[in-house]
This record gives structure tokens, C-alpha cells and sequence, in this order.
């Protein structure tokens, strides 16, 4: 009897646990809605325009590459190589996600663009992947004939626009498409929007983590997981580059000496590879560098990152949490149909 009692408590107890669990205020977590600027406002059409202009080779120099080549969808929209190979050969910068980019107060990891539209290298003035001579090394002005040339596309941007093929346009059809790219459908959004179960009890040790022992959450805020800051974080130099400097060669500021800008974590956990130069290739990596300190041998590196003495059970909750900040339909877009 005295056994059934104690039980009963501890039944209780777990009880009373779960619902200050849930309980608790996620509010500050949920994706809020996608800014859009006054000048380009979403229309189905115009996002099914931008979603054929992203996986479209045509927009290249020798229909060689498209951007969706590059921010994969399989893998979570970055790049399936350490670095990218584009028209010049390789870069020497991974390409990192698009989904959740919509978010992002700056563009590249530098932060060198300031909207979706600009990145994309359309606009006039703009150094971006259509125009970059080392990724799609197009000639704007001849992608624009290229496209006019192509009855079925000239209807569809009649449709979205006013003013039909356009540079402006290309730039904000791909860039209204880009804004669909978010992770709502993540467990870690089903969860903070109140389903309890969408997250398995490592995953929420490991958001637990997170917010605490681990550090993340001072740079990886909420909601966006990103502070859109730069931070170095001493990420080892690979790759073909002797240095990248990051954030410094906007700002000249020293400071910002091999900061990048911190990424949004959503979909992380299906890249074939981390940070600004591919330098890891598993989120195992991801934690053990941030585990041990970083690099304590960076002169740079920013004074958040310290050892934090995760044992491995720690780590690997940590991951289940990264892993439940992927939306499985983001990975699962398909290529449409071309005209
Ligand atoms: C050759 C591969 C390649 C192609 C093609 C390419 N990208 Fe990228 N993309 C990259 C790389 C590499 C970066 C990072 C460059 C940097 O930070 O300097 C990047 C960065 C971005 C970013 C910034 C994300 C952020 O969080 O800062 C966006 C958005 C983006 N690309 C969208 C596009 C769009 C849209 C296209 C097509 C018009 C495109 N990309 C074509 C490789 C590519
Ligand atoms: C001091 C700020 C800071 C802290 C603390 C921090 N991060 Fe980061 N994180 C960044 C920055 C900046 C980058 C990109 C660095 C680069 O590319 O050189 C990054 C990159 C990442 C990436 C790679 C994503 C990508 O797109 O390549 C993952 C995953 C990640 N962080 C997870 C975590 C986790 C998990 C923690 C806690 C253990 C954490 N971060 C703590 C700032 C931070």
C-alpha cells in the first residue's frame, strides 16, 4: 500500500512537471511573419514565375547553372559541396541555406547585400550570382532577351507584373519565391505552436541546452535563430582562399576580422556541410568545435565561444534539437516544369 502511495506521488509529480512544461511561454519562438517590401508584394503567380527562374540554367552564361544548383534542396538548400563551383571554378565560400533567408537584415556571409532582390545580381548596380563573373557570369541584359524570347515565360511575367521581363522583375519573382522558404512546418515550430509531442524528450533536452549550459542562444536567438550579427567563431580556413577576412572587408572595422554572419539554424541538420567555408561536414563536428572553445589559437575569436564541457549525451540531445529544425518540405521541392 505505502509502494502504491509513493507511486501515485511520483506519478503526480511527473504530472505536475509536464504541465509547467507546457506551461511555459513559447511565444517569443514563433516564426513571425516574412517582411516584404512595399515595392514587391506576393502573388501566386509571381511566385510560381520565381520558382521556375531559380531552378531555370537559362538565367547562366552557358546554361550551365541555375541557383537552386547551388542551394540544394536535398540538402536543406545549401550547397552540396564545401565550396560552390561556379562559372570560375570554385569559391571560396559554401553556399549557405536560402530557406529562412527571407529573414536575414543582410545578405552573403558577409552581409555585403541588403535585400533578397539585390542578392540575386539582376538589378542594375548589383554584383549577385546571375551577374558574378565567378558563379553565373551573365550578361543581365542578354538573360533579359534570352527570357523575352520565350513565349510562355513573356505570359507568366505579364502576368506577375505590369511591365513584363525585366531585370527588376527576375529580381523580385525569385526573391517572392525565396520568401516561401520557410520553416514552418518544422516539429520545433509544431511544438512552440503548442503540439507538445512534435518533439521527442532528447529533442527537448537538447533545446534546453540551447538556451543554457550550451550557449547557442546568445548568438542563434529567437525566434530566427540568428542575431544577424557577425561573430568569429574560429572556424579553421579551408579551402582555396589563403584568408577570408568576412565582415572586415565591408566594415574595415578590426573587429570584425573572420566574423561571419550567424546563420539560421532551420533545416542545419540536412547540410552536407557547415560555415562559411564547408569547413565540417557532420553537425557532430558542429558541437565538438564548439565544445572544446572553438579556437583558442584565434586572436579573433569572439569571447562567447568557451569550452562548455558537454559530456555525449548532452551533444548528441543537442543534435536531436538541431535535427527537429528541419521542415521536411523544404527539402522536398521539386524542379517545375520550364517553359
Ligand atoms: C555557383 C553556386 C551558386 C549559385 C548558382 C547561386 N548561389 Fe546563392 N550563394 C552561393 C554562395 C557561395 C553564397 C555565399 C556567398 C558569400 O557569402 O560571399 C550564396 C549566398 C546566397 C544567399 C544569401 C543567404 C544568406 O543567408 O546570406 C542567397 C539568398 C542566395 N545565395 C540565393 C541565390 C539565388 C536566388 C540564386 C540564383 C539567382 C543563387 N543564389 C545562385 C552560391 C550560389
Ligand atoms: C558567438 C556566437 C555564436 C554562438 C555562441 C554559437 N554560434 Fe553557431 N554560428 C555562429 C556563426 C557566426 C556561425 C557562422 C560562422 C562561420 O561560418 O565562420 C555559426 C554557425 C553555426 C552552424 C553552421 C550553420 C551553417 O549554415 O553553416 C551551426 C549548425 C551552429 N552554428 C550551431 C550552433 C550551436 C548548436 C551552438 C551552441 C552549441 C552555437 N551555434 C553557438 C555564431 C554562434
Amino acid at each position: 500500500m505505502k509502494r502504491l502511495l509513493l507511486f501515485c506521488c511520483m506519478l503526480f509529480a511527473a504530472g505536475a512537471s509536464l504541465t509547467t512544461a507546457q506551461a511555459e511561454d513559447l511565444s517569443d519562438w514563433k516564426l513571425p511573419p516574412v517582411p516584404v517590401p512595399a515595392d514587391n508584394p506576393p502573388s501566386k503567380a509571381k511566385i510560381a514565375l520565381g520558382h521556375q527562374l531559380a531552378f531555370d540554367t537559362r538565367l547562366s552564361k552557358n546554361n550551365s547553372m541555375s541557383c537552386a544548383g547551388c542551394h540544394r534542396p536535398t540538402t536543406g538548400g545549401g550547397g552540396h559541396t564545401a565550396r560552390a563551383f561556379g562559372h570560375g571554378g570554385e569559391l571560396g565560400r559554401w553556399a549557405p541555406s536560402w530557406d529562412n533567408a527571407a529573414y536575414s537584415t543582410s545578405m552573403f556571409w558577409d552581409g555585403r547585400a541588403a535585400s533578397l532582390e539585390e542578392q540575386t545580381g539582376a538589378l542594375p548596380g548589383h554584383m549577385g550570382p546571375i551577374s558574378a563573373p565567378g558563379e553565373m557570369a551573365g550578361d543581365v541584359k542578354a538573360v533579359v532577351q534570352r527570357l523575352k524570347a520565350i513565349p510562355a515565360y513573356n505570359k507568366a511575367f505579364s502576368k506577375a507584373f505590369k511591365d513584363g521581363v525585366t531585370r527588376q522583375n527576375i529580381a523580385k519573382a525569385i526573391a517572392a519565391y525565396e520568401r516561401t522558404l520557410i520553416a514552418r512546418h518544422s516539429p520545433f515550430q509544431r511544438y512552440v505552436h503548442g503540439d507538445s509531442k512534435a518533439l521527442s524528450p532528447a529533442a527537448k533536452r537538447g533545446f534546453e541546452l540551447f538556451r543554457n549550459k550550451a550557449l547557442c542562444i546568445e548568438c542563434h536567438t529567437a525566434p530566427l535563430l540568428t542575431d544577424n550579427a557577425f561573430h568569429n567563431i574560429g572556424v579553421p580556413q579551408v579551402g582555396p582562399l589563403k584568408e577570408d577576412k568576412g565582415r572586415y572587408v565591408v566594415t574595415k572595422d578590426k573587429d570584425d576580422i573572420g566574423a561571419f554572419k550567424t546563420p539560421s539554424l532551420y533545416n542545419s541538420a540536412s547540410f552536407a556541410f557547415f560555415m562559411h567555408d564547408g569547413a565540417f561536414s557532420t553537425m557532430q563536428q558542429v558541437i565538438a568545435h564548439y565544445n572544446r572553445g572553438g579556437d583558442p589559437n584565434n586572436a579573433h575569436q569572439d569571447g562567447l565561444i568557451e569550452p562548455l564541457h558537454l559530456n555525449a549525451k548532452e551533444q548528441s540531445d543537442l543534435i536531436a534539437f538541431m535535427q527537429s529544425l528541419t521542415d521536411p518540405n523544404l527539402n522536398h521541392i521539386h524542379r517545375p516544369a520550364l517553359p
